[in-house]
């Protein structure tokens, strides 16, 4: 870990209406935000569903530090820094498995029951007499706080810190928007992630996700050739999903504004909190039918009306209730950023609505996609452009007001730049916090 540089001035950098260049190509601002921001935010980790029995266990890494989820025997889940308590081997490294009722570590072959304690040393007696079960290394696997809502879960590397609902609260409705669209109340993970890693700042995508102005001119080729297709269809034929996915990227800056905006304190916001390009999709019938079952008419219509385009839980996951898919954002490198794209199945809910997710994902983020490639097109020149001569800032004037950021949320246009502002604001505050986080006892 890098020691704070104290000759940054995080105010100086990030002011109310404009942000400089060094936040995003800075590397010693890069080292210093995974330990004061990412190291202290409630991160995204995985859904439960991804480890539905005791013994099943995933890993990634938060931070640059690899963890483990899994399900304990007593069915709740723990996460865990993956590093054996003896020498510090990792202890699985498989991207998911099942590991039974311990872990075993490769190296020397100690093991762990599921709630991280040592079960068994190999030659034991060679520890009569020692410290070793009085120190850090006989409590076994260091655990992370950890929480769920609705089967995501979060972790939070730090020891201390705001709670988990404190924090993230206030997102919770935007996690039911795409849990309640289930018949039966629960979703499960649709198969393996699509990965990509972008060649840009983590921020540059964070916010690209709000940002509406940029639909219908960086992805005006893909809509418009989806219209031309669409033109050229004979009369009455139905309108293939992929052509219903595709044409509203090149709706009118008058329809993104109407879209609507919400921003929360600690960076998450809503864009789309009045509708959004995802408000048009055609009915399935046997969908909705089993919705009216399970929830009656009129809630049915409540839960299908709101359809929000992108629900960030800053500072790792957007959400999109309609198609269910989330995007989840990991940090690799000052301009290196790993995006997971998971796909979610409502269970009993007819194949179509997964259809519609997947053909969303295939068509809109995926690397080889008509849309994806050209963000990734911008964010690879963004990373360029920002280092040229003369003006070191990126401008987040749009609709700005003086003292907007002093209310803890407000509801406001789908095109004002306080979505970004929001999240530079959270930034700041994370940033700016005297010490990095405290290290695990
Ligand atoms: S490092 Fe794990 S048992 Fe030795
Ligand atoms: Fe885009």
């Amino acid at each position: 870990m890098s020691p704070p540089d104290q000759t940054q001035s995080f105010d100086a950098l990030v002011q109310p209406d404009r942000v400089h260049r060094d936040v995003y190509l800075s590397e010693s601002i890069f080292a210093q935000e995974q330990e004061r921001l990412f190291g202290k935010a409630w991160l995204y980790v995985g859904h439960l569903s991804q480890v539905p029995r005791p013994g099943d266990y995933m890993t990634l890494d938060l931070a640059g530090q690899p963890v483990i989820l899994v399900r304990a025997t007593d069915e709740s889940f723990r996460v865990f820094f993956n590093r054996c308590a003896h020498k510090g081997s990792m202890i699985v490294s498989e991207r998911a498995g099942h590991t039974g009722r311990a872990f075993r570590c490769p190296y020397h072959s100690w093991t762990y029951r599921l709630d991280g304690t040592l079960l068994a040393v190999p030659a034991q007696g060679g520890y009569d007499g020692t410290q070793m079960r009085a120190c850090e290394t006989g409590r076994g696997l260091t655990e992370i706080a950890s929480a769920h809502y609705r089967g995501f879960v979060f972790a939070r590397l730090a020891a201390s810190g705001p709670a988990f609902d404190a924090h993230c609260g206030a997102m919770f409705h935007a996690i039911d928007a795409l849990v309640d669209r289930s018949p039966s109340g629960e979703v499960e993970v649709a198969g393996l992630p699509l990965r990509n890693i972008v060649p840009c700042n983590w921020k540059v995508y964070l916010e690209n996700i709000n940002d509406a102005m940029h639909a219908n001119v960086t992805h005006e080729s893909a809509s418009m050739a989806a219209e031309r297709v669409w033109s050229q269809a004979p009369a009455g034929v139905k309108k293939p999903m992929g052509i219903e996915i595709l044409m509203p990227f090149g709706s009118d800056n008058d329809f993104l504004a109407r879209m609507g905006g919400q921003v929360y304190a600690n960076g998450h916001s809503i864009f789309g909190s009045n509708m959004s390009i995802h408000s048009c999709y055609s009915s399935l019938p046997d969908y909705e039918t089993a919705m009216e079952k399970a929830y009656g008419e009129e809630r049915t219509k409540h839960i299908l009306s709101w359809v929000p385009q992108n629900s960030i839980v800053y500072p790792s996951v957007a959400f999109k209730s309609a198609p269910q898919t989330i995007r989840v954002i990991r940090p690799l490198a000052v301009d290196r950023t790993l995006i997971e794209v998971w796909a979610f199945r409502p269970k009993n809910a007819p194949d179509a609505l997964l259809e519609r997710t997947l053909l969303y994902n295939r068509i809109v983020f995926s690397p080889m996609s008509i849309v994806a490639h050209d963000d990734i097109h911008v964010f690879e020149t963004i990373q360029k452009g920002l280092r040229t001569s003369g003006n070191p800032w990126v401008s987040l004037h749009r609709d700005y007001v003086a003292g907007e950021g002093d209310a803890p949320s407000m509801t406001t246009s789908g095109t004002n730049e306080i979505l970004m502002r929001n999240q530079f604001r959270a930034w700041r505050q994370y940033m700016a916090a005297e010490n990095a986080y405290a290290v695990q006892a």
